[in-house]
């Protein structure tokens, strides 16, 4: 497994579109590439997954939140169609990265937008997915063919998890966290019956995006500030690294929105 990142060089809050961002409260440009880098090294350093990146541009600041290019699945990229006009922009410059290692590029249903490992996630056998505020329930099944998982929709329901991985998050050994108030009734059934252990992340801790971790193995990395999430995941046995990424969570995202997992083509599928 190896992690694609992307360093901050243009990352800002120069639109709105999620809750969290707003114009008028700006990141810290020195302190947000202090806290990538500090991510960075954690990452490659401490838990030794090699770091990949690719190159900043200009006008694109989110670029940053590399979980949204797209899902990377054996020799083929799934690039992502973007909700929002001014994240498209990213799209070329990624499917360059990929067409570059020699993955084949494919693409959403025509008209229907997917959020890439934003809205993906898998667990054990299958893969979750996340719809209606990012990404279109319609595009998951055409991505369910190309994995060969069954996928099992979750209809997210508030502006402020409006992401898959901001609110609910795959841990080895048949566990998960996730942020109850953050989907509709349905949803909630389906993970209650197909999660054996899952562990309700409370509003404060949700709120310092405590879902939205990087989970390797047994370690667990995640923005600081969630102490009772700690509490629960280590009682599970799971050893929790917090380090402080209040610069992102100004524009919606933490820990796991900073790397898009890129396994070894010859690698066992896994999350
Ligand atoms: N500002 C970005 C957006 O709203 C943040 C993306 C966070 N990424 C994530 N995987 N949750 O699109």
């Amino acid at each position: 497994m190896r992690f694609l990142m992307c360093p901050p060089r243009y990352y800002g809050i120069e639109y709105e579109i999620n809750p969290w961002m707003s114009r008028s409260q700006q990141s810290n440009s020195h302190l947000a590439a202090e806290q990538w880098r500090r991510l960075c090294h954690l990452l490659a350093d401490r838990l030794g997954i090699p770091i990949e990146l690719v190159e900043p541009r200009p006008g694109l600041p989110d670029m940053v939140f590399t979980a949204n290019a797209g899902l990377v699945w054996r020799d083929k990229f799934i690039s992502s169609r973007f909700r929002h006009d001014v994240r498209s922009g990213e799209t070329p410059y990624f499917e360059q990265w990929f067409r570059a290692r020699d993955y084949k590029i494919l693409h959403p249903p025509e008209g229907y937008c997917f959020e890439g490992e934003g809205d993906l996630l898998l667990c054990g056998e299958l893969g979750f997915a996340g719809y209606h505020i990012r990404s279109d329930v319609l595009a998951h099944q055409k991505i369910a063919e190309i994995i060969e998982r069954e996928i099992l929709s979750l209809e997210l329901t508030s502006a402020w998890f409006y992401h898959l991985d901001t609110c609910f998050c795959p841990l080895r050994g048949g566990a998960a966290l996730y942020y109850p108030p953050a989907f509709d009734a349905y949803a909630l059934k389906v993970l209650h019956s197909h999660i054996p252990t899952l562990v309700a992340v409370p509003d404060e801790e949700a709120r310092r995006f405590a879902c939205n971790a990087v989970v390797a193995g047994a370690e667990v990395v995640m923005n600081d500030g969630c102490p009772k999430t700690r509490a629960e995941l280590e009682a599970l046995g799971f050893s929790v690294i917090e380090i402080p990424l209040g610069e992102f969570i100004k524009a919606g995202g933490s820990a796991k929105c900073l790397v898009l997992k890129v396994p070894h083509a010859d690698a066992p599928d896994s999350n």
